[in-house]
């Protein structure tokens, strides 16, 4: 080969290199701008608004800015809100997502055992829980449902009634707004264990059994106190929410809201 031939060589592979490691810095720096993008919920449009939540939320982990951004938490409870039109049983209803006044819950089925007169739920929902219940009873504990399956009217009626004698802001702290509640979906129930009242539950033997059992049956405690502002709700140690045994079970080991979870693995 002639010595120019070999410069030549040389020459294009140096620029070749120089090349690749330009572009190598170049994507770093572009990762290095946007730490939010390596997840798979990233979503581009609201970049602006990871970096403005990061900026009033500075300690939080990029993966939480996100979730919580897409969660719609850098908009105040019941603004930027979204109509689900389909039953799913792994359905999102909170402060941003609800459903409409004529939504029917197609699986709705009455409970004829441990619970009140008149309650339906989801058929799924209502046979896990009266497994439940029987599991229960056989470890001498009582499981009631007091409160299930809520027409939007029902809501709206219970919501107007705590408004008045409460006032909204403290009303907003514990019932939904019609539409907002996640009794709507039929998937959702209030325990008692007939001898105390409801928001007494979380003294009794029967929500122990709750906390280390529901998820083997499908069920998560929906508002728990370490998830108030991820929720909007206060602690409810009563209020179950049917997601089935493998979510339930992911939700408990991991220490999760259904928030959480479901911007996880659900949202699409
Ligand atoms: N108490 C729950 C949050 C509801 O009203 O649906
Ligand atoms: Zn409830």
């Amino acid at each position: 080969m002639k010595k120019g031939m070999i410069i030549l060589i040389i020459l294009i592979i140096i620029v070749s290199c120089f090349c690749i490691l330009k572009n190598n810095k170049k994507e770093k720096v572009k990762k290095e701008d946007n730490p939010y993008q390596e997840f798979k919920f990233y979503k581009k449009d609201y970049l602006e608004r990871y970096k403005n939540y990061q900026l009033d939320y500075p300690s939080l982990s990029y993966k939480d800015i996100v979730l919580r951004v897409n969660m719609n938490l850098d908009n105040s409870f019941y603004t930027n809100t979204k109509e689900v039109t389909e039953f799913n049983p792994l359905m999102l209803v909170n402060k941003y997502n609800y459903l409409g006044k004529d939504f029917q819950v197609p699986t709705l089925v009455k409970v004829d055992e441990f619970a009140k007169e008149g309650m339906m739920l989801d058929k799924d929902t209502k046979d896990a829980f009266i497994k439940m219940a029987r599991d229960a009873k056989d470890n001498g504990l009582n499981l009631r449902a007091i409160s299930t399956y809520r027409t939007y009217d029902y809501q709206a009626n219970l919501y107007s009634n705590y408004a008045k004698t409460d006032g909204v802001n403290n009303a907003d702290t514990y019932s939904a707004r019609p539409g907002f509640s996640e009794h709507h979906t039929g998937l959702a129930i209030d325990i008692d264990n007939i001898t105390k009242v409801y928001t007494d539950f979380k003294d009794t033997k029967e929500f122990k059994w709750m906390m280390e059992n529901a998820h083997k049956y499908g069920f998560i405690l929906r508002y728990p106190s370490d998830k108030e502002n991820i929720t909007g709700y206060i602690y409810e140690p009563w209020h179950y929410r049917y997601v089935g045994v493998k979510v339930a079970t992911y939700i408990k080991e991991h220490n999760l809201s259904f928030e959480e979870y479901y911007y996880e693995f659900l949202d699409n």
